[in-house]
């Protein structure tokens, strides 16, 4: 497949710099992207690996009003943090460059003044709508309200994430403002739109084009197609004042819709890195794209991106768009308000250099074709009883063998037998099958047929039990010997991919320099003669249960965190001492209680106010019995217009503190001297 263009540009979806990177990020898109690239460069296939920050839009505002501080300090603080989680568990991108550059700002400006004088945009003016309390307007992620299509009560101005819809702020039913939680007023704008509904059928041709997308995607495409009326118009430009300003006249006070610049990224990074050869990757028909992103980007990768070259008409459209689905976490949503997640920095604390036993537990895990789950129990399962006890105790084998037996140098083939001959076209046969997989985007099928050849070697080892049959036939413990250290040598090129990291310390541990996928299918690529290193590394320490509980009490705290927060009411809306002075509130004590007959939830109370004495009745029989009350001091609302209750004329009302679950307790003052009748100011 790779082999029918000259050169392929792998991108990867530039990631809101307003966080730092966690485990679905990497499982969703960076991984499957970084293997596939991994494996392109090593077939010496010609790929470009282009990713960075998206520096622009309203997630960066938002984040920045949140901190209390600049939109700019927002995104070079979280560019350094995600591009160093990025590096340092091996994502390889060639450049990961970011949206604030001075060659994205021109690119994205230059890309908008084509289109613009061409005639691709329609001048439109709307209403829009406006925040009033904060004097702007509301686009994006400024606005929430339910989706017309799926009905999610919180869908942004401009997508809803659970159904994937590109949405206008206009689309949403009852909307609200983020910023202030206020209904929004409408007012008119001006802005600058791309007709999709006229670039329908160029769009289809394209999508028909590329039935053999995975279906999820493919899917997904078809159904905004064909539904409804189909495409509608969507503005590229907005009323808000962090971005790249929309380059023509009239425009003062507006930029580009951050889902028109940031695609243009891979371009403008594409340019950063190559500043002479760029074009080659994006002008050429032998040069094939590849979008890596998550599913909430596809209307974005399939439709209005490809409708924007198209639009443009110099550049090649995706030739692939391989999403992946969501990743949950212990079985629910990842999210980083409510820090459910597993971060990458905090990972890296506490499982130091096992970036590797990530990489294969989220590969291993992909949301492939529908959303999965992470959870810390199968991370470790993976661990020990995949890579450790597969993997690494086969290596482990294989070295401490060769070592004791032969001083570390590869012994000689005397003789192959039928086994022999078995296990070796079986190691010939493993690339291509994980070539194949690859090249279909199936990250889970190919890592698990690089195991299996590891599985193959530990079964060899365990049948042809070298460290017995040394006591009788030594010249057949160096066939099998030799056999095994191919199988090592075969597992060091083809685990790169997926686990880099590893694969250069078993490179290190056979004394090799590192070889490429074209030999991967020879069956002798460590000679006899060849002296191994000495070293006995394990390559996987076993994970036990207590640091897997540490990270589950971890998520527990979160949990708890968030069942806190949640009970605390918001603050209501401002009041005024003028209308708080109006009530009057003091102290009494009951003197009397009883049930009122015929309901479970009231008590009858008489109170002495210090003034007079009062009856009020009080719905608080489920949380207090009238005997234990007698004597208890409260607090009072005195000047509250009296009302009927069962036929009982209830005089005030008592004040109450009240939990979410609405359990009762009164409140009173803690001092003896505060007497009955004290104001409460
Ligand atoms: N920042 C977007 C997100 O995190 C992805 C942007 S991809 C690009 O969802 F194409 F716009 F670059
Ligand atoms: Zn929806």
């Amino acid at each position: 497949m790779a082999s029918q263009f000259k050169r392929t540009l792998v991108t990867a979806a530039l990631p809101y710099a307003n966080g730092p990177v966690h485990i679905g990020h990497l499982a969703g898109c960076y991984l499957p992207a970084d293997i596939y690239v991994r494996y392109l460069r090593s077939i010496g296939h010609d790929v470009k690996f282009i990713c960075g920050s998206d520096e622009h839009g309203v997630p960066i505002t938002i984040k920045a009003k949140k901190e209390n501080t600049t939109p700019q300090a927002v995104v070079d603080k979280y560019h350094k943090i995600m591009g160093d989680a990025f590096n340092e568990f091996g994502i390889s991108f060639d450049i990961y460059s970011r949206t604030s550059s001075k060659v994205h700002s021109q690119t994205a400006s230059d890309f908008f003044k084509k289109l613009y004088d061409k005639n691709s945009f329609t001048e439109q003016i709307t209403e829009q709508y406006f925040d009033e309390s904060a004097q702007q307007f509301l686009a994006d992620r400024y606005i929430v309200g339910t989706c017309p299509k799926c009905a999610n009560p919180n869908a942004y101005g401009d997508q809803c994430e659970k159904c994937g819809s590109s949405l206008n702020a206009t689309d949403l039913i009852d909307p609200k403002s983020t910023l202030s939680g206020s209904k929004p007023v409408l007012k008119k704008t001006k802005n600058w739109f791309l007709p999709l509904d006229k670039l329908q059928p160029k769009i289809k041709d394209y999508l028909e084009k590329h039935k053999d997308w995975k279906t999820n995607v493919y899917g997904q495409c078809k159904s905004w197609l064909d539904s409804g009326d189909g495409l509608q118009p969507r503005a590229m430009t907005r009323d808000l004042d962090w971005g790249v300003p929309v380059p023509v006249e009239g425009a003062e006070g507006k930029v580009l819709y951050v889902w028109f610049d940031a695609p243009i990224g891979y371009i403008s990074a594409t340019k950063e890195l190559l500043p002479e050869t760029w074009e080659s990757y994006w002008k050429s028909e032998e040069s094939r794209l590849i979008h890596f992103i998550g599913k909430d980007n596809i209307v974005f990768h399939c439709i209005i991106f490809p409708a924007m070259l198209m639009e443009h008409g110099e550049f090649i459209l995706a030739d692939n768009v391989p999403a992946n689905e969501f990743l949950n976490l212990e079985g629910d949503k990842i999210s980083t308000s409510r820090n459910w997640a597993v971060w990458l920095h905090e990972y890296l604390l506490e499982f130091k250099d096992k970036q590797d036993v990530l990489r294969y537990s989220l590969c291993a895990n992909a949301p492939e074709a529908k959303d999965n789950d992470f959870t810390w129990k199968d991370f470790q399962t993976k661990n020990n009883s995949e890579l450790a006890d597969i993997l690494g105790n086969f290596i482990n084998r294989v070295v401490v063998l060769t070592n004791k037996n032969y001083n570390g140098i590869v012994p000689e083939v005397s003789e192959y037998t039928k086994t022999d001959l078995l296990v070796l076209d079986e190691i010939a046969k493993t690339p291509g099958k994980i070539s194949a997989a690859l090249e279909k985007f199936k990250f889970r099928e190919a890592l698990s047929e690089m195991m299996n050849l590891a599985r193959v070697g530990n079964k060899y080892l365990a049948e042809q039990e070298p460290w017995k049959v040394i006591k009788t036939d030594e010249k057949r413990v160096r066939t099998i010997m030799n056999v095994a250290l191919q199988i090592s040598a075969n597992l060091a090129i083809v685990c790169e991919p997926f686990i880099p990291f590893t694969s250069k310390r078993l490179f290190s541990m056979l004394n090799m320099p590192q070889l490429k996928w074209n030999s991967s299918k020879n069956t002798n690529n460590i000679a006899a003669g060849h002296k191994i290193s000495a070293d006995n590394i394990i390559l996987f320490a076993k994970i036990d249960d207590d640091e897997i509980a540490k990270q589950l009490e971890k998520l527990q705290k979160s949990k708890e965190a968030n069942i806190i927060e949640k009970q605390v009411e918001p603050v209501k809306t401002e009041t005024t001492f003028d209308d708080f002075s109006k009530m009057d509130i003091r102290v009494a004590t009951i003197t009397a209680a009883e049930a009122v007959p015929k309901t479970d939830k009231l008590l009858k109370l008489t109170l002495d106010t210090g003034i007079d004495t009062r009856t009020v009745v009080s719905g608080i029989a489920a949380y207090y019995k009238p005997e234990n009350i007698i004597g208890q001091k409260v607090i009072m609302l005195a000047n509250l217009a009296p009302r009927k209750i069962k036929g009982i004329e209830s005089q005030g009302m008592i004040l109450m503190a009240e939990n979410v679950k609405g359990e009762l307790s009164f409140v009173s003052p803690t001092k003896n001297q505060i007497e009955n009748g004290a104001g409460v100011k």
